[in-house]
């Protein structure tokens, strides 16, 4: 994923995928294997857990960051946005899982009580694959315009 697709993504490339489920009366089982039921190979999985009540989360964009997002528990929203659109997706069955592909800022809101969101991601944690200024992800938008120098704080 090269940083022009990233460019080009919208809010509709973020597919919600059904994930199989093994439903039995003593409880039940979904399962995730990677480049099967994900279109991407996970290199990591981070989960988010005890979000105080009206507490927010994202609030930023991947450079070429593949995510599959999954309501373990509870329910919360993820709301999309490629700059130009917004859409708002409602997790809250562990069944479902929200593809979210780079280039699109996103911020999770809405937790309820106790709710956990499962993260599989398609490479280790890197800090230089974020855009966390609200500013550069519009200009990076807006023609691919990402000057290093904004991303190491040189130039405003
Ligand atoms: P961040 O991805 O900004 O959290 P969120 O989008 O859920 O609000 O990460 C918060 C902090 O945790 C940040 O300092 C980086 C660190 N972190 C890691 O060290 N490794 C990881 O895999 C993740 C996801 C975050």
């Amino acid at each position: 994923m090269s940083n022009s697709d990233a460019v080009r993504m919208t809010v509709d490339d973020c597919a919600v995928l059904q994930l199989p489920r093994i439903d039995r009366a003593q409880g039940n089982i979904s399962v995730v294997e990677s480049e099967r039921h994900v279109p991407f190979a996970l290199q990591r999985v981070y989960y988010l857990y005890d979000v105080p009540g009206g507490q927010e989360r994202g609030g930023h964009a991947h450079r070429t960051l593949e995510q599959l997002i999954i309501s373990c528990l509870g329910a919360f929203d993820v709301v999309l946005d490629d700059g130009n659109r917004r859409r708002t997706v409602t997790l809250n069955r562990s069944y479902y899982g929200l593809h979210l592909r780079p280039g699109i800022w996103r911020e999770i809101v809405n937790f309820s009580s106790g709710a956990t969101c499962l993260v599989l991601a398609s490479q280790p944690y890197e800090e230089s694959d974020y855009i966390r200024r609200r500013d550069e992800f519009l200009r990076f938008k807006q023609g691919g315009q990402d000057d290093v120098r904004h991303r190491s704080g040189l130039i405003a």
